[in-house]
């Protein structure tokens, strides 16, 4: 077996559609099993199956998976384990937005992206560490956003939610360290990536001036492509990124150096 992940055996939460199912296809292309879970089952079928017709049947799964469901974390990843031969890679990657500023926000949809956001990181790693630590060394991947780590006037739980991943990472990883496990805990914060996260903005301005107005944005000028976004799960998920665990990993056009 060759490649960067070879031997890898990676959950991805969110694997149907965007960043998610970008990091399987990229994992599975570097020598990696993947575990392709999502509230959108037929979504995530489809993807595996194309991951398995490019790279091998067996290579892909597809599970049935609320992130914000305890009991279905707990079947999704008893599945997984068993199709993959382990679990040594978790990737937190399923995540929503809602806007709404902090006057007009409602509680409803605070509890809806908080849960969906944060419930998701802290029930994942809960219930996969028995299984990373059976199969180290290992990696959880979260992903935050480099909205975790700048502020805007109108998306207080987006931002708080994101906030909340980038801190609980790094507690993760003190954890990990503590009990002598070789599982690393590290965020990815990227900015606007090329996904159908955008398609409200995208209805709400047509597509290519909210493309525009993000991209002014952006020191580099550009919304980022999902690969940019795969490829840095992908270092994190490998063993080259071995000594580095509480870390964030920032893919953002340079919009934080400002
Ligand atoms: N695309 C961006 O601009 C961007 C930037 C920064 C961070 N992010 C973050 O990256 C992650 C992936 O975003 P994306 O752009 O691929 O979004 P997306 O909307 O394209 O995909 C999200 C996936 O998560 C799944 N999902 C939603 N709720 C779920 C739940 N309760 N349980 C299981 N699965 C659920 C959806 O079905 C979908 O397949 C999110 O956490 C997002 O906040 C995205």
């Amino acid at each position: 077996m060759v490649g960067r992940v070879a031997g890898k055996k990676a959950f991805i939460t969110g694997g149907a559609q965007g960043l998610g199912a970008a990091a399987a296809h990229k994992l599975a292309s570097e020598g990696a099993k993947v575990a392709l879970a999502d509230v959108n089952l037929p979504g995530a079928q489809a993807v595996a199956t194309a991951i398995n017709d490019a790279h091998g049947a067996g290579t892909a799964f597809a599970y049935a998976l609320d992130v914000t469901s305890e009991p279905q974390w707990k079947d999704a990843l008893a599945k997984a384990d068993a199709d993959m031969g382990g679990i040594s890679v978790l990737v937190n990657n399923a995540g929503i937005s809602r806007g709404g500023d902090i006057e007009n926000l409602s509680l409803e949809d605070w509890k809806l992206v908080m849960s969906v956001n944060v419930d998701s990181v802290f029930l994942g790693t809960k219930h996969a560490l028995p299984y990373l630590r059976k199969n180290q060394p290992g990696s959880i991947i979260n992903t935050s956003s480099i909205a975790g780590l700048i502020a805007a006037h109108n998306s207080p739980v987006y931002n708080a939610s994101k906030a909340a991943v980038w801190l609980l990472s790094k507690g993760i990883a003190l954890h990990c360290a503590k009990k002598k496990m070789d599982v690393r805990s590290n965020s990815i914060h990227p900015t606007f990536i090329d996904t159908p996260i955008l398609n409200p903005l995208r209805q709400a301005f047509g597509k290519e001036e909210a493309e525009a107005k993000l991209a002014r944005q952006i020191p580099l000028g550009r919304i980022g492509e999902p690969d940019d976004v795969a490829n840095a799960i992908l270092y994190l998920a490998s063993d080259e990124s071995k000594f580095v665990t509480g870390a964030e990993l920032k893919i953002d056009g340079g919009i934080s150096a400002m």
